[in-house]
C-alpha cells in the first residue's frame, strides 16, 4: 500500500529518483557521452526510442538495429532533426531470427567501431500464436533468444572497448515486473507454448520470456565477472506506459483499460528514465546484476533470484543458439528432463 502511494507520488528512492522521473532528468548529472557507443534494440517506437533521443542528447553515438528500416530511418531522422550533431547508423535485425542476429553482428563486427552500451530493449506482446523461422515460440524467440545470442556475439567486442578506453561497458536488458507472474518450469513452460497452439496464453509468453531476461542478466553478470571484463549487466522494469506493446488490441476497450488505469501509467519519457539511468548513471559504477524499477534497485521475483535456474538456462539457451535444428535442441532437452 505505502509502495503505491510512494508510486503514485513519485516519492523518489535512495538513487534520488522515482517513478515521475523522467529520462532527461536521470541523464543530466552524466558524463559527456561523446565518447559512447551504444546499440539500442527496439528504437524504433516507445521506450527505446525515447532511449535513444536522450542518449542522442547527451552525445552518444547510436547503433539502431531494426526489422523495419524505414521506421528506424524515420526514428533516425527525429533524432537528428532535434539534435543535428548525432551520429547513427541503421542496421537491419529481426531479432526472431537467429540467422538475423549473427549477420547484425557480423556486419557491426566489419564496422570496427566501438560499443560502450548494449540496450536489449525490443520487445513483443501478441496475442496470436506463431513460431519463429527456427522454430521456437515467437514471444520467447523475440524477447529473449535473440537477445541472448546478440549478447553472446557483442560481449567480446564490449570487452576490448572497456580495456582500451577505461570506460565501463554495460548491457541493460528490459524485462518486466510480470516475470513474476511465471510459474513452473520454465523449459516445460517454453515446450508447452511451442508445440501447442491451444495451450498458447500470451501472457504466460511473454511472462515467461521477460523472467528469462532476468535469469540471463544474473549469469551473464557472474560470466562477466568471471571472465575479468570491466562490463557490467542489469535489468530493468520500465513500468507500465502505453506504447505500441499493445498495437495489436487497438481500439474502444483497450482506450478504456487505460483511461482507467491512467493514474498507475508513465509517460515515455518517465518510462525510459530507469533504462537511462541503468546505461549511463555514474552511480552505477561497478553494479552489476541487480534488477530495477523506478531508478532504485529492487527486487525481482524468487524464481528470478535463484542462480542455479539462470545457470540452467544459460546453458539451455547456448544450446539451442548454438544448434543447427534449435527446435530440436529444445525437444532433446524436453526429453532429457522428462
Ligand atoms: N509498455 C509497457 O508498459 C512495458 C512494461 C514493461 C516492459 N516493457 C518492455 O519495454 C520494451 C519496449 O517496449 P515498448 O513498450 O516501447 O513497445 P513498442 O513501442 O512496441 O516497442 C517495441 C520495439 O521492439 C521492436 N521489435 C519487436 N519485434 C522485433 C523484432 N523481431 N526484431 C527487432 N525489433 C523488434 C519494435 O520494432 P517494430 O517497429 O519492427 O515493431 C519496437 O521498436 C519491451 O522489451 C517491453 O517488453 C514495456
Amino acid at each position: 500500500m505505502l509502495q503505491t502511494v510512494r508510486y503514485l507520488i513519485g516519492t523518489a528512492g535512495p538513487s534520488g529518483y522515482g517513478s515521475k522521473s523522467a529520462a532527461e532528468e536521470v541523464t543530466e548529472s552524466c558524463p559527456d557521452l561523446r565518447s559512447v557507443t551504444a546499440i539500442i534494440t527496439g528504437a524504433t517506437s516507445g521506450i527505446g526510442a525515447e532511449v535513444a533521443r536522450v542518449l542522442a542528447k547527451r552525445g552518444a553515438r547510436l547503433v539502431l538495429p531494426a526489422r523495419n528500416l524505414k521506421a528506424a530511418e524515420e526514428a533516425r531522422a527525429r533524432i537528428v532533426a532535434e539534435f543535428p550533431d548525432s551520429e547513427i547508423l541503421v542496421m537491419a535485425l529481426d531479432l526472431s531470427s537467429l540467422s538475423s542476429v549473427r549477420k547484425f553482428a557480423s556486419e557491426f563486427e566489419s564496422l570496427n567501431l566501438p560499443l560502450n552500451l548494449l540496450i536489449n530493449n525490443a520487445g513483443k506482446f501478441t496475442h496470436n500464436h506463431a513460431i519463429s523461422e527456427d522454430g521456437i515460440e515467437m514471444t520467447f524467440a523475440t524477447n529473449y533468444l535473440g537477445h541472448f545470442l546478440l549478447t553472446k556475439l557483442l560481449v567480446n567486442k564490449m570487452a576490448e572497448t572497456a580495456s582500451a578506453t577505461g570506460i565501463q561497458g554495460r548491457i541493460v536488458n528490459v524485462t518486466s515486473g510480470i516475470h513474476g507472474w511465471v510459474s513452473g518450469d520454465i523449459i516445460q513452460n517454453l515446450g508447452v507454448i511451442t508445440r501447442n497452439k491451444r495451450q498458447y496464453d500470451a501472457t504466460r509468453a511473454y511472462a515467461l520470456s521477460k523472467l528469462c531476461n532476468v535469469l540471463h542478466t544474473k549469469e551473464l553478470a557472474y560470466r562477466l565477472k568471471d571472465m575479468g571484463a570491466n562490463v557490467t549487466a542489469n535489468c530493468v522494469h520500465p513500468g507500465v506506459v502505453r506504447t505500441r506493446l499493445t498495437r495489436e488490441r487497438e481500439g474502444f476497450i483497450t482506450d478504456l483499460v487505460f483511461l482507467l488505469a491512467s493514474k498507475l501509467l508513465k509517460t515515455i519519457p518517465q518510462a525510459a528514465a530507469t533504462t537511462c539511468y541503468a546505461a549511463v548513471h555514474p552511480r552505477l559504477l561497478n553494479v552489476s546484476g541487480k534488477y530495477f524499477v523506478d531508478c532504485n534497485e529492487a527486487t525481482p521475483s524468487k524464481q528470478a533470484m535463484n542462480l542455479t535456474e539462470a545457470a540452467r538456462i544459460w546453458v539451455f539457451s547456448d544450446t539451442v543458439v548454438s544448434s543447427k535444428d534449435p527446435k530440436a535442441a529444445l525437444e532433446n532437452y524436453l526429453s532429457s528432463i522428462n
